[in-house]
């Protein structure tokens, strides 16, 4: 692989996460008025504000490597949107509260993996100043996780049986 592909990758990368936190804003807005058990709502709400922060960043990261930030269809985070909408329809209560929590952390995992790799590539690739901000994005999506993993075993033990 040249040089020119792994910038390539990094790039295409940078996009989907892109699109993906861009559409994860409105998400968890959706997520945070439709949860009832008040801990994993707020999360959601706080992870939001974070949420922000993250798209900001990016376009910080792609001013570093030189690029103009532009959004690149992400198809795992389109497919849990579209996956948790279709389940909202037809649920609601601890059921809707439960499934919110699960699509919370398969979220956090997924954004864990990009941000991982995109931080390694970035730094692989000598941009060391974008390589920086990706991972206090990736940190904050790591403490994300914990929130919302937390938060939904206090809801299990809560709700048992239901
Ligand atoms: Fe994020
Ligand atoms: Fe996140």
């Amino acid at each position: 692989m040249t040089t020119d592909s792994t910038q390539q990758l990094l790039i295409e990368g940078l996009q989907e996460m892109y699109y993906a936190e861009k559409q994860l804003v409105d998400a968890l807005e959706t997520l945070a008025d439709q949860t009832s058990d008040e801990t994993l709502s707020e999360g959601f709400s706080e992870h939001r504000e974070e949420t922000r922060t993250h798209v900001d960043r990016l376009e910080q990261v792609f001013d570093e490597i030189g690029e103009e930030a532009q959004t690149r269809e992400d198809r795992v985070v389109k497919a849990l949107i579209e996956e948790h909408e279709a389940f909202a329809e037809d649920n609601d209560g601890d059921i809707l509260d439960r499934y919110n929590g699960a699509v919370g952390q398969k979220t956090e995992h997924y954004e864990i993996a990009a941000y991982g790799n995109l931080t390694s590539l970035a730094g692989k690739l000598g941009h060391d100043e974008a390589a920086d901000l990706l991972e206090e994005t990736l940190r904050e999506e790591e403490a994300a996780l914990d929130e919302v993993t937390e938060a939904s075993e206090q809801f299990d033990q809560q709700a048992v049986g239901q």
